[in-house]
């Protein structure tokens, strides 16, 4: 008999993407979604069966739990995937309704689907309950300045999944007999990040030997600074500035090599990849311990570099397309000295700015 899996948020994103991997592998898959219309859409696209489930309504729950059991009797597997970031906005302006909503969506639904479901996991030979965490949730990684999970400042979605983290262990240890885990799909580009990996567009300006600035105007405004010591990230729609000593992040972005050619040696191996697409290509793998990507593409042409493609360690893969290069313009210094504007909030190595008094 095949796995009866229920899946909240199934209509779109990782929950569908889920959805139809388990369908492919032969489980019965129950596509769980608040909204009717996109649910009943997304079952058919699957050929599955559709349930209406609103994670943060008691009833709601419930009614999806009856509908189960009248339909299928019992559930294998659980995975409570529905999720919400909340509203973008600065810390201090999140509110008590926000953070009612991210918690509701993300924690206290993981309390209240399970309860309704366990009764049909118990009449399973191998019950199972998956749920949807995130790096962004984990006080190691959050911590640790290698990770992109440090340079984030979300209170709401993070402290959500922690506590989701957090039920998942005591459910385990509570409920022996259902097999509890949390799972963590690593960054994904989907509605909840608003596709933050889809194309965007600007400017870059370098100056030799390590300066850079990367304007993105399209989809979303955002500012790279590189200072020579310090990277400046910029959201201006958030309000928020993340700083990172550039040699930190040098040693894993294949960015660097723009402005300090040097870096090819030293941080990379380089091996000639022959000519497609009208460029001339050159891989480099990272000589780092622990590289942050698999590898990055560049291809050049005559005018110099046209096109850099790397692919991190989680298989996402970005394509830059240079064009318009313009040699030697007059780039104002000022281009490459960020200072943060007032009122924004600052994460990561601040400089301190030592003074000495003047000897006379
Ligand atoms: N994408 C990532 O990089 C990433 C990384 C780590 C963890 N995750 C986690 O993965 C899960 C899926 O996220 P995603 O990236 O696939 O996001 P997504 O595309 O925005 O999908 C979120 C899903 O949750 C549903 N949902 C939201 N509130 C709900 C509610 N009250 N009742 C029922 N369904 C509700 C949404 O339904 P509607 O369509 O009706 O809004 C949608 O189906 C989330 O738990 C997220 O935190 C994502």
């Amino acid at each position: 008999m095949s796995t009866i899996t229920f899946i909240t948020g199934a209509n779109k994103g990782l929950g569908y993407e889920t959805a139809r991997r388990l369908t492919e592998l032969g489980h019965t898959v129950i596509v769980g979604a608040r909204d009717p219309q996109r649910g009943q859409a997304a079952a058919d696209r699957l050929g599955a069966r559709f349930v209406q489930i609103d994670v943060t309504d008691d009833l709601s729950v419930q009614r999806a739990a009856a509908d189960v059991e009248a339909h299928e009797g019992h559930v294998d597997t659980l995975i409570n995937n529905a999720g919400t970031t909340g509203r973008r906005a600065q810390a201090r302006d999140l509110t008590g309704a926000d953070a009612e909503l991210v918690f509701e969506t993300n924690a206290i639904s993981v309390v209240r689907v399970t309860n309704a479901f366990l009764p049909l996991l118990q009449r399973s030979d191998a019950p199972a309950v998956i749920n949807v965490s995130s790096g962004m949730g984990s006080f190691t990684l959050t911590h640790d300045t290698d990770r992109v999970e440090s340079t984030i400042a979300a209170p709401l979605y993070t402290a959500s999944k922690a506590a989701v983290t957090m039920l998942t262990m005591q459910y385990a240890k509570a409920l022996p007999e259902i097999r509890f885990n949390a799972a963590d799909p690593g960054y994904t580009a989907t509605d909840l990040n608003g596709h933050s990996s889809k194309s965007s567009s600007g400017t870059l300006a370098l100056e030799a030997p390590r300066q850079f600035r990367w304007d993105t105007l399209a989809p979303y405004k955002q500012t790279i600074v590189a200072d020579g010591s310090r990277v400046w990230m910029y959201d201006p729609e958030l309000e928020q500035v993340t700083v990172r000593i550039q040699s930190t992040e040098e040693a894993h972005s294949p960015l660097t090599v723009l402005t300090d050619v040097k870096q090819l040696d030293r941080n990379f191996k380089v091996a000639e990849q022959g000519e497609h697409d009208g460029l001339a290509w050159l891989r480099l793998t990272s000589t780092a311990k622990d590289p942050q990507f698999d590898y990055a593409d560049l291809g050049f042409d005559a005018n110099g570099l046209a096109r850099m493609t790397f692919r991190d360690q989680l298989g996402s893969t970005t394509d830059i397309r240079f064009s318009d290069w313009q040699r030697n313009a007059a780039i104002p210094p000022a281009a490459f000295n960020f200072v943060p504007p007032k009122g924004a909030d600052v994460i990561g190595d601040v400089p301190v700015i030592t003074t000495q008094p003047l000897k006379d």
